[in-house]
């Protein structure tokens, strides 16, 4: 098959790119990531287009800390490097750094250069051409998108203008001017970047309670209806909130991201909260889970660390309860956990192993 297009220049083709389906793509991504099921479709969808080299509209993630969204950008690298044939080159990038980039008046060059490195990567001997080419085609994941807000409170919060301003350049513009990596010539030319995909994602703390506040108490008081509920005999009144139902553009302006921004991300989609058995998952399915990380230690100091499905459950029935922390209240309830076995192994040893079972971790985490 020729590659070729017309000018000569080497072009990778869309049918040598992807032979999988968004649902195949979503399958690959759950085996990191657990749960997140529209956010984890979403993004499928996404990855698939710019595989075969379609239009796709960029993705903002918004979910609480802890629920998955570096986890899943790390899927999706996962999967372009060991799941498709044709490169895709990505690159990973905090938000502050594009308005550090905007500051210096070069607001693409941050992420071209990253891109184009990635790309090199990825293929050593493709020539300069098919390189710009593929990173003009790459993907971009701004994470902690939500501290670039341009406010503060009342204040104007300049980094976070500027670097909104740099991410807005980039999406929208045709024509791009930056200078080549030194590696590449160092010359200065112009390209095109509106075959960039970007992923923003980011917690916006703070967002959960603005909005709760605005149906609640707020401007649009009334609108959340409480539900009445009996508990231990008394009568209660409870609001039933969930962001996703409540959450306007207007939320969003007022947090502190520009409409012009906004309306760059053609989907927002926001991350479930994690419920008790997905925690579960996580414990025991991720390498680096607080579980996995005191297995190996305790082994290193020759012990064997037994917990029991019970006491799995226990851990994972208390982060669920401390909302909006997601997968970092296991870590914090595994350090309290095991604070005193880690500091004194052989004193909580029998015949080399440290037994917990669910009275235990009630035991050491009630006191
Ligand atoms: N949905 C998930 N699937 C698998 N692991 C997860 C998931 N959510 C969280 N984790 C685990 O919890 C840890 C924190 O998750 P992650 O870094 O993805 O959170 P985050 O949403 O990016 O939070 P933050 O807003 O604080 O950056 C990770 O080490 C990961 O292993
Ligand atoms: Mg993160």
């Amino acid at each position: 098959m020729n590659n070729n297009s017309p000018d000569g220049i080497s072009k990778d083709t869309p049918a040598a790119r992807s032979a999988l389906t968004p649902s195949q793509i979503a399958d690959l991504l759950a085996r990191k990531v657990v749960g997140q099921r529209a956010a984890v479709r979403d993004l499928a969808i996404a990855l698939c287009k710019r595989l075969v080299r379609q239009p796709s509209g960029n993705l903002l993630l918004i979910g609480s800390s802890g629920s998955g969204k570096t986890t899943l950008m790390r899927a999706a690298e996962w999967f372009l490097r060991e799941h498709t044939s044709a490169p895709v080159p990505l690159l990973r990038i905090h938000a502050n750094v594009l308005g550090r980039a905007g500051e210096e008046g070069r607001p693409g060059e941050a992420v071209l250069h990253g891109l184009l490195e990635a790309a090199r990567e990825q293929d050593q001997g493709a020539d300069q051409d098919v390189l710009l080419d593929r990173a003009c085609n790459g993907i971009v994941f701004v994470d902690e998108v939500d501290k670039i807000r341009s406010v503060i409170g009342t204040d104007v919060h300049l980094a976070g203008v500027r670097a909104q301003e740099a991410l807005l350049t980039l999406a929208e513009n045709e024509s791009i001017p930056m200078v080549l990596p030194s590696w590449l010539g160092g010359e200065e030319i112009r390209v095109d970047s509106r075959g960039l995909l970007f992923v923003a994602a980011g917690a916006f703390e703070g967002l959960y309670d603005a909005v709760y506040d605005r149906v609640t108490i707020g401007a649009d008081r009334g609108s959340l209806k409480p539900i009445t509920k009996v508990v231990d005999g008394e009568v209660a009144e409870e609001h039933p909130f969930v962001l996703a139902d409540w959450l306007r553009s207007e939320d969003l302006f007022e947090y502190g991201m520009s409409p012009q921004f906004l309306s760059r991300f053609e989907s927002v989609t926001l991350m479930d909260e994690l419920i008790e058995q997905e925690l579960v998952s996580i414990l025991l399915g991720n390498d680096d889970s607080p579980y996995h990380r005191a297995c190996r230690y305790f082994e290193q100091m020759g012990y064997q660390l037994v917990v029991s499905p019970a006491a799995l459950g226990e851990l994972a029935h208390r982060a669920a309860a401390r909302k909006r922390l997601g997968a970092r209240a296991l870590q914090e309830i595994c350090r309290r956990l095991l604070k005193e076995m880690e500091f004194a192994p052989q004193d909580h040893a029998t015949d080399g192993m440290i037994l917990l079972d669910v009275d235990d971790v009630k035991r050491i985490l009630d006191v």
